[in-house]
């Protein structure tokens, strides 16, 4: 199967890539910067590097991936960021997933959603798919309008609400622990 994985550099997206690969797939890796894997030498895989928020870019990448599946898992994943550069955070979030949707609609591509725990505000605790979703982060209400898009979308879905990944970065970014390691061997008392 042809899978167009974004977010490849990032932490969950790499480890997407790694395990698509290893079941035999036909993985296109995408990120906006150059490719930080080692997979370079596996035939299955390619890298494309586009900025999914530039719809001019993004349509010529589908053109020649014309992908079975799309997983998007880029983002501007970073709460904080989020918050302090709302525009950035939205034309990254929702509108370079509407435009990863429109693209897929002309390929009938299958769409997993990486989403977030943080579409809730966190005071009922242990929530259903159909709980309301009432988010108290800008982030989180850049992920839910997005998740609403994809609920949209008419040829096959799937949101993957995860929360707090972590472990072992195979390459590119890091994550919470990385960060808290770091922090330690630098001796900062502080996050
Ligand atoms: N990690 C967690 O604990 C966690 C928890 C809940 C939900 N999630 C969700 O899971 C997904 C993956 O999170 P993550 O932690 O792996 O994120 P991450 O490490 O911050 O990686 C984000 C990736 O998105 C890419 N990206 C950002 N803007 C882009 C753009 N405009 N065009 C193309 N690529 C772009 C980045 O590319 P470059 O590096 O090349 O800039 C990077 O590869 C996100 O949707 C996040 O909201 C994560």
């Amino acid at each position: 199967m042809k899978i167009f994985v974004t977010g490849s550099n990032g932490f969950v997206g790499s480890y997407v890539a790694a395990r698509l690969l290893a079941d035999g797939h036909e993985v296109y890796a995408s990120s906006r910067t150059g490719d930080q894997s080692a997979f370079n030498s596996n035939k299955n895989y390619r890298f494309i590097q586009v900025d999914f928020s530039d719809p001019f870019a993004l349509h010529d990448a589908f053109e020649f991936v014309q992908p079975d599946v799309v997983v998007h898992s880029g983002a501007m994943s970073k709460p904080d960021d989020c918050e302090l550069k709302q525009a950035d955070a939205f034309d990254t979030n929702v509108f370079g997933t509407v435009q990863l949707l429109l693209n897929a609609e002309a390929y009938q591509s299958f769409f997993i959603y990486l989403s977030t725990d943080f579409i809730f505000d966190g005071e009922q605790g242990l929530y259903k798919e159909e709980d309301k979703p009432s988010p108290v982060s800008y982030y989180g209400k850049t992920k839910m309008d997005a998740e609403e898009a994809v609920m949209e979308y008419q040829h096959g879905w799937a949101i993957v609400r995860t929360s707090f990944v972590y472990g072992k970065p195979l390459y590119g970014r890091g994550n919470f622990i990385t960060m808290i390691a770091e922090k330690l061997k630098q001796g900062s008392p502080s996050m």
